[in-house]
């Protein structure tokens, strides 16, 4: 097998069991930890003098290379057009999406600066393989400068319909970066709809036999590849988190009470205000549920640089105190509502102590946490999944109580059959979803997608 040159913008901690950043970083990790390769990305650090040199370290077969940005990289690349351009349009939120040429250009400067970086890593057989909206033009970068190799691309979020990609002016010289690869996956059908529909209609490309695709003078081929988790690993650790301390002081604290849970990044796309709002209308449609059902909120900051996440955060504490506020006794609290993370062995021992499961993001490319409520389940007694339509997950997942999250009222009577669902329909939905989960898990992912890259025949440019 050829090695593996992963890049992506964020790189998981080097120290494992560190609470992690995200979906995309853990799934690399645990798709990387078995086969071995180069993860070069950003370090995380903002830097006046960046060094020169990249910064490597090794643990067992896999060697981190990372670079720090300066503080007008940072801003320009990170904040501005990754996270303050492609972020929202991907998941349809034109209204906060916002577009400067001098973030572009910054984005551009990155994704140049990463390519010269890594140029010297990069042996004449290896596989390059570049992860999510912050790095597309990088493949094209690598060309420009002469690499051969084959290289793929993975969007780890939606990709939208041409009605909003085309809002952003620069979509031609996106896709055309896109197209520089030999092979481009994505999480489901409907993104893989998208580009298939972008590439027909926007750039007069045309769409092959085979999933090949032709445009831009290049021809190279688009799949599905839904991600998936370390499956294994997560309900071993949940087997041991059953028994730990924090996991058992949670219990405690519960005193009986049914517990409903999410776990996001504090983020506008995972629809944590809906979930707040469904809880509350929980309350006041069924009020048995009063002093007996408690919702624990997870959601670390995120890009909180970024004035939308400032505010997002402001939306929860003022919806989270107002619920509070209104229902809770002297000794119970409906919302538990935690700005920080915890490590996954942890994490997995909350997630099986919930009946509910609940994830409702307005959109998202996958959404990890989904499946890894689902793995850390008690086969004897599992919880009950409550998903978005919205979420990739969705597709693959769907014996979970598939809700819409903009019909709130939904998402309450969703809450209500869940809490009295029969054990024996909990383990017939979790059985289902489980296998599913056990299938497709992260390991499949990483072989079915370097599976093709490897069968990608490297077409040169044909302009
Ligand atoms: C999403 C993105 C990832 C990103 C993660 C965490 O899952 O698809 O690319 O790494 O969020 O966000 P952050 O900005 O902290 O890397």
């Amino acid at each position: 097998m050829s090695r593996l040159v992963v890049v992506s913008n964020r790189v998981a901690p080097v120290k494992e069991g560190k609470a992690s950043a995200g979906g995309l970083a853990v799934a690399i990790l645990a798709a990387l930890r078995k086969s071995g390769g180069i993860w070069f990305g950003w370090s995380g650090e903002v830097s006046d003098a960046p060094s020169e040199e990249v910064k490597i370290s090794r643990v067992g077969r896999l060697a981190y290379a990372t670079v720090d940005l300066t503080p007008q990289d940072h801003e320009e690349y990170y904040n501005g057009f990754a996270n303050s351009t492609l972020w929202p349009l991907f998941h349809y939120r034109l209204d906060l999406t916002v577009f400067t040429r001098q973030n572009f250009s910054g984005y551009r400067r990155v994704n140049a600066l990463f390519a010269r970086k890594l140029a010297p890593h990069i042996g004449p057989d290896d596989l390059v393989w570049v992860h999510d909206y912050h790095l597309v033009p990088m493949g094209e970068e690598l060309r420009r400068a002469g690499f051969t190799n084959r290289m793929g691309f993975f969007l780890h979020t939606p990709l939208p319909a041409p009605e909003i990609l085309t809002a952003l002016p620069e979509h031609e010289t996106l896709m055309r970066g896109l197209c520089a690869y030999d092979l481009v996956g994505f999480q489901t059908d409907t993104d893989l709809r998208a580009f298939h529909e972008y590439i027909v209609l926007e750039a007069r490309g045309e769409l092959l036999d085979d999933g090949l695709v032709r445009a831009f003078g290049r021809t190279l081929r688009a799949a599905v590849f839904p991600i998936g988790i370390d499956t294994e690993n997560v309900v071993q650790q949940a087997q041991i988190a059953a028994r730990s301390r924090q996991t058992e002081r949670l219990r405690q604290s519960l005193v009986d009470r049914k517990l409903i849970i999410g776990v996001d990044r504090l983020d506008y796309s995972k629809g944590i205000p809906v979930r707040f709002q469904a809880f509350e209308r929980l309350l006041e449609e069924y009020p048995a549920n009063r002093g007996r059902v408690t919702m624990m909120q997870i959601a670390p900051p995120s890009r909180a640089d970024v004035a939308e996440y400032i505010e997002i955060r402001q939306v929860l504490e003022t919806l989270a105190g107002h619920i509070n506020g209104r229902f809770a006794e002297f000794d119970w609290v409906p919302i538990r509502y935690l700005n920080k993370g915890f490590n996954r062995r942890t994490l997995t021992g909350f997630l099986r102590t919930a009946r509910i499961g609940l994830v409702t993001p307005l959109r998202d490319g996958m959404n990890l946490v989904a499946k890894e409520y689902v793995a850390s389940q008690d086969p004897e007694a599992p919880g009950v999944l409550v998903l978005s339509r919205f979420a990739g997950a969705a597709r693959e997942l769907d014996a979970a109580l598939i809700v819409n999250p903009y019909d709130i009222e939904g998402v309450a009577d969703a809450l209500q059959r869940a809490l009295e669902m029969p054990l024996a329909e909990r383990k017939e939905r979790w059985e289902a979803m489980m296998k599913c989960v056990v299938e497709n898990d992260v390991t499949a992912w990483r072989e079915a997608f370097v599976g093709a890259l490897e069968a990608a025949p490297f077409m040169a440019d044909e302009q």
